[in-house]
């Protein structure tokens, strides 16, 4: 077994399981670029290592992840975030590229890239408290991770749209409901459920379950959407609409994009 510690976000590799733990509790697990250079690592080594079977994508503390941190969106954009690549997009092209099977554990809230990671998934378990939301256009921001081009095909137009405009929860029942995942179970089961489905996952053979997601994602179409999302994210970071909805946020207010355009 393989341990490796990288502060907020810890990676194990035991009996054929790559299992990434994000674990920054009391930001509520938000993910810095730093923390994304972590997961992109973790999922690159297991594309090398023929012994990783399945990738668990897991958080500590009652909330899967508040999303990206705002913080550092806000840094990005007043340092001109298009001069370079970020490690978000190294991670996001990562798990659209993934070979081996991801399996998700989600608890409590999965707020922006937490839930559009799960379209990227192949198996998601949801606890019963878990509430997925993507308010990108509240942030004046763009929704990222493919997920314009994900979130419509895997519920619909509408469903995504409201999503993403009005930032409603799609709470655990209907997530599995509308396809977002696969089981609720109670939160005290959560963990141990998640280490089955992967167990199960590495006593499958490897080269079929490869073949079989090749066959039913069309990776190409998505790293092209990413390309697309990706244009439209940073110009959208750098507009003054965006800074007032950081700004708001870290003045705990309401934002008013009343004066912004
Ligand atoms: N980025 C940066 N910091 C974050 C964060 C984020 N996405 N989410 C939470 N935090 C920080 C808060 O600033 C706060 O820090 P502080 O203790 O230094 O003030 C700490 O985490 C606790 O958050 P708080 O808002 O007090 O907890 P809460 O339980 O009242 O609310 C949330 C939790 C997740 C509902 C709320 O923090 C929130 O809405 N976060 C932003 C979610 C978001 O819009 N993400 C981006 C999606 S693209």
């Amino acid at each position: 077994m393989s341990i490796t510690v990288n502060d907020p976000v810890v990676v194990t590799n035991k009996g054929g399981v790559c299992a990434v733990t994000i674990s920054r509790v009391e930001k509520k697990n938000a993910l810095t670029d730093a923390m994304y250079g972590t997961l992109v690592d973790a999922l690159e080594a297991a594309e090398k290592d023929p012994g990783t079977r399945a990738i668990l994508f897991r958080s500590e503390g009652p909330m899967f992840t508040s999303g990206n941190d705002l913080k550092d969106f806000a840094a990005a954009a007043m340092s001109g975030v298009g001069d370079g690549p970020r490690n978000v997009e190294r991670f996001l092209e990562a798990l659209a590229t993934a070979t081996r099977p991801i399996i998700a554990a989600v608890q409590g809230k999965a707020i922006g890239i937490g839930t559009t990671m799960l379209l990227h998934c192949d198996y998601v378990l949801v606890a019963e408290d878990a509430e997925l939301k993507t308010p990108f256009i509240g942030l004046a921001l763009v929704p990222e991770a493919a997920s314009t081009l994900l979130l419509p095909a895997r519920i619909g137009y509408a469903r995504a749209f409201e999503m993403f405009a009005l930032g409603e929860s799609v709470n655990a029942r209907d997530a599995v409901a509308w396809g977002l995942a696969n089981r609720v179970v109670p939160n005290v089961q959560l963990n141990e459920a998640a280490e089955q489905v992967a167990q199960r996952f590495v006593e499958l053979p490897l080269g079929a379950v490869i073949a079989t997601k090749k066959m039913m994602r069309d990776v190409q179409a998505i790293k092209s959407q990413l390309e697309v999302e990706k244009n439209a994210f940073v110009e959208r970071l750098q507009s003054p609409e965006a800074m007032e909805a950081f700004t708001a946020f870290m003045e705990k207010r309401k934002p008013d994009f009343s004066k912004c355009s």
